[in-house]
């Protein structure tokens, strides 16, 4: 198995929010040397790339995810060369880098935008969605911003609209010009010269909008105008596909190189549609991540997302990003974790590459920021129907050092009052908590066929608390049962073998065998090999 290790699809990438990560110069910010003193960190964890969020030139408006310089590093989180420093570091540790590139819109202070609106005449103004007023001085069409309000500014200067999905200091692209697509083509080579390995691709599916700019139709019910249209017309539209075989094209050039999309407002049905050996190697499908805790209901997402995929797309599977609130938050009881090694089993079992976020592997929660001190975007807007992202954004908690060991000074966001507690170093030493189960677990995978090239078969255990599979890889057979609730349950195994316990998040025998029925423990994952 070693030889044929493909490390997009065998190995597990982990996000890293680099504002966030480990501040090494007290600026407060996170940086890429930060990065760089933690891979042994994360090559001991056991994950073979990270992403980064992205290190892009950006003024911040979105928090990088308005970038004014594709082939720049932004100088708060170092230089160049730090960043070829992390590459090589990482490559020594079999670690890859994945870039987080930002492709549907630019930052206003992009030096294509200000030249584009600086004359209508301008080289670059076709590198964004310009339109006329309607005859009342009206935007030209409905179609609203995701941040908020209409998704059209009036330019004053030049007299026309530009649009934007995002942020109105997130022009989008137009990228029906052929050199807009050029443009990006050469950043992906850019970077891919750099020794990257993977791309994370931005809202890829909204790169296009209808030509025509049409209405979307309208829809009584949602809780923001974005949500009381249908967006026919905004986003999915069929001309992206040909870009994205240019970009497969470009990547296909390259050993291993990689590509997973963000599908904006995903279905298992959409993300799959754009995976591909002529689309990207993978998608993101948020259906799981924003499902309940309940096995069954994931169960059905789960199953949902391998018909999609059918047998030659390759899964993924998220619990936590920085667009939503953390697992720990969503789904734990005060400062337990037990609940979150039952996520960890799953994610770490399911057929398919497993994305952990930064902090994760601590049960690091969500921080509570008081409304004066919000700093998205979407919280500023939409306080209290959305409080926005800052809090799944909070310092990585290293030690119980003042500032978690994040920074020697104020750092951008509050570190979590719980760090004193909860931090690496903290749980390095405990043998049962949660980070010791995710290393368990992640050294595991590494060693069991079954489980990165195993089939996925559902079993049926008849009890609605428990989530049942079976994944298996020639000899390799491996039973995992998940129980979602604190009782402790019986499970009936299935008929004429003797089992082992491969791993569990709980204590166990070692070496006991089992046939027929077996307790199962409240809140407990538990692997059986034959
Ligand atoms: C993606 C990013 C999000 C950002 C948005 C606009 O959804 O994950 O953080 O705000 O795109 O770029």
């Amino acid at each position: 198995m070693k030889n044929d290790f493909l490390w997009w699809r065998d190995g597990v990438i982990y996000q890293i929010y680099p504002r966030s990560f480990l501040d090494t110069t007290g600026s407060g910010i996170g940086d890429l040397n930060g990065i760089t003193d933690k891979v042994d960190y994360l090559a001991n964890l056991g994950v073979d790339a990270i992403w980064l969020s992205p290190i892009n030139p950006s003024p911040d408006v979105d928090f990088g995810y308005d970038v004014s310089d594709y082939k720049g590093i932004d100088s708060k989180f170092g230089t160049m060369a730090d960043f070829e420093r992390l590459v090589e570091t990482a490559e020594k540790a079999n670690i890859r880098i994945v870039m987080d590139l930002v492709l549907n819109h630019t930052s206003n202070q992009h030096p294509w935008f200000l030249s584009a609106r600086s004359s209508r005449e301008n080289p670059t103004r076709d590198y964004y969605i310009w339109q006329d007023a309607g005859p009342d001085g009206k935007p030209p069409n409905n179609w609203c911003s995701v941040f908020g309000g209409r998704g059209w500014e009036w330019d004053k200067k030049t007299g026309q609209f530009y649009y934007h999905m995002f942020y109105k200091e997130q022009p989008d692209l137009n990228w029906r010009n052929p050199r807009v697509q050029t443009e990006f083509l050469d950043v992906f080579k850019f970077w891919l010269g750099k020794g990257v390995k993977g791309f994370r691709l931005d809202v890829f599916n909204v790169y296009f909008k209808d030509a025509q700019f049409r209405n979307n139709p309208t829809k009584l019910f949602g809780r923001r105008p974005f949500d009381r249209q249908v967006h026919r017309y905004d986003y999915d539209q069929p001309e992206l596909t040909g870009v994205l075989n240019d970009i497969r094209e470009v990547l296909d050039g390259y050993d291993a190189a990689y590509a997973i999309g963000e599908t904006f407002l995903s279905t298992s049905e959409k993300a799959a549609g754009y995976c591909g050996d002529d689309l990207l190697h993978a998608c993101f499908n948020f259906e799981i991540l924003e499902a309940k805790r309940n096995p069954q209901i994931l169960m059905q997402k789960i199953l949902e997302w391998e018909n999609a995929l059918g047998d030659v797309k390759w899964p993924n599977y998220v619990l936590n990003n920085h667009d939503t609130v953390r697992c720990a938050t969503r789904f734990g009881q005060g400062e337990e974790d037990e609940r979150m090694k039952v996520m960890a089993a799953m994610l770490l079992t399911l057929r398919g590459t497993p994305f952990l976020y930064y902090g994760e592997e601590i049960g690091m929660r969500d921080i509570r920021v008081r409304r004066k001190d919000i700093l998205d975007p979407i919280g500023k807007r939409y306080w209290p129907i959305f409080v926005g992202r800052d809090g799944c954004r909070a310092p990585m908690q290293w030690n119980a050092e003042p500032q978690a060991g994040f920074s020697t000074s104020k750092p951008w966001l509050p570190v979590h009052p719980n760090y004193k507690t909860r931090n690496v170093n903290a749980q390095a030493n405990n043998r049962s908590s949660l980070l010791n189960f995710y290393k368990k677990l992640l050294a595991f995978r590494r060693s069991q066929p079954a489980l990165i090239k195993g089939d996925f078969v559902a079993m049926d255990v008849n009890l609605p608390q428990v989530m049942a599979y079976k994944r298996s890889y020639q000899y390799n057979t491996l039973f995992i049962f998940l129980n979602f609730s604190r009782k402790a349950l019986v499970i009936t195994l299935p008929v004429g073998r003797k089992y082992k316990v491969a791993l569990s998040s709980k204590e166990r025998p070692a070496r006991e065998e089992y046939t027929g029925k077996m307790g199962l423990m409240g809140d407990e994952a538990l692997i059986l090999c034959e």
